[in-house]
């Protein structure tokens, strides 16, 4: 068995880890840490954990381990890196520190460049994209949710060169802002919204534009579900048909096993829908056109899952040597 632990094991991403890594057939948690709940029962903040006999540790104090996941706040990594690396070959990071190569962007978007041994380079957790650059990596950075599900969604476009510059509209339920935000996102002012929080700039948007090498912009929307991102992107692309694009897509995610295209002519659930991937890690990808040129790209996802901690254990697995869909495989919930 493999010894994994977690730093940040208190938050949203922390809880969804622990679930998927309590029952995963190759590792063991060794490990949970979280600054405000040492010493306490990791079923305090996760009741699903009840049983586990996890409890939480500080980072001080932790041992030795095969891996670490890092699900701490933005900018805690670049701030323990060094204890990381030392205690454990392999770093799965979930905030946002390491997930843009370009320091220039790095900058513009978060305000702080990585400097000396904080540029160490970090592959992006996208197996999709980078399967075995991942498998070989000690260090991988699962990108932001918003991005995953729009960079999987253009990636068979951007492959093709059928992609200038992009404008995402991105939806995002209230996980998506972690356990600990503020009033914003209060049951009183967050039910029942529509609220454009970030009309350009969101700092996702930067990820997309390095991932598929084209200038985007992301408008997002705060929504009232607890989970799920949704994101649509309206695409150029003149003359190809509706039938050519969706074999591009067939072409390049018949064989994987997180990725599938949604496009029903009839029934409910025509087009991707967050509500029935939840608690799956499942990203699923549509596409239709207009007849006049245009495309419509849609991308769903559950953010914790294929967003964060799904797509965290995917990246694991590889890095481990282990089967990729480990722990995985749960289908989601529905009606939910
Ligand atoms: N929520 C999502 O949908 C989502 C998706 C993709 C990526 N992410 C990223 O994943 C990370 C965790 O997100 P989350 O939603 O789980 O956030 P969260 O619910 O707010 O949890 C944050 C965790 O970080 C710990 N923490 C706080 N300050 C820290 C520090 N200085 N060093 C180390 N740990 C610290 C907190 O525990 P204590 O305060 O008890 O120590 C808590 O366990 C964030 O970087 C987030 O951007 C989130």
């Amino acid at each position: 068995m493999k010894r994994i632990a977690v730093v940040g094991g208190r938050g949203f991403v922390g809880g969804e880890l622990l679930r998927l890594l309590v029952h995963h057939p190759e590792v063991e948690v060794t490990a949970v840490t979280s600054d405000t709940h040492a010493g306490r029962a990791v079923e305090t903040a996760h009741p699903p954990l009840r049983g586990s006999g996890l409890r939480y540790g500080r980072r001080e104090d932790l041992e030795p381990a095969d891996l670490i996941f890092l699900a701490g706040v933005h900018g805690s990594t670049a701030k323990i890196l060094d204890d990381t690396a030392a205690l454990a070959p392999k770093i799965v990071d979930l905030t946002a520190d390491f997930r843009l190569a370009d320091a220039a962007l790095m900058e513009r978007y978060y305000g702080w460049r990585r400097d000396g041994e904080h540029a160490a380079p970090f592959v992006r957790g996208l197996p999709e994209l980078h399967r075995e650059e991942i498998a070989a990596a000690d260090r991988v950075a699962v990108p932001g949710c918003m991005a995953t599900s729009a960079i999987l969604s253009l990636a068979p476009l951007a492959a093709r060169g059928l992609l200038r510059d992009i404008d995402v509209d991105a939806r995002t339920g209230s996980s998506g802002s972690g356990a600990s935000s503020g009033d914003a996102n209060s049951h009183a002012l967050r039910s029942g919204v529509m609220r454009v929080f970030a009309p350009f700039g969101h700092r996702h948007e930067a990820e997309v534009s390095e991932a598929l090498g084209v200038a985007a912009s992301m408008t997002v929307t705060a929504t009232p579900q607890v989970r799920g991102v949704q994101t649509l992107a309206k695409v150029d692309v003149g003359e190809v048909s509706e039938r050519e694009l969706l074999g591009m897509y067939r072409e390049d995610y018949a064989k994987e096993p997180f990725v599938r295209l949604v496009n029903s002519p009839r029934g409910t659930y025509r087009y991707p829908d967050p509500k029935v991937l939840l608690g799956s890690n499942f990203c699923d990808v549509g596409v239709v056109v207009d007849g006049r040129g245009k495309a419509l790209v849609m991308g769903s996802i559950d953010n914790l899952m294929k967003g964060a901690a799904g797509g965290a254990v995917q990246c694991m697995n590889l890095m481990l040597g282990l089967p990729e869909t480990y722990g995985l495989t749960f289908p989601g919930l529905h009606p939910v």
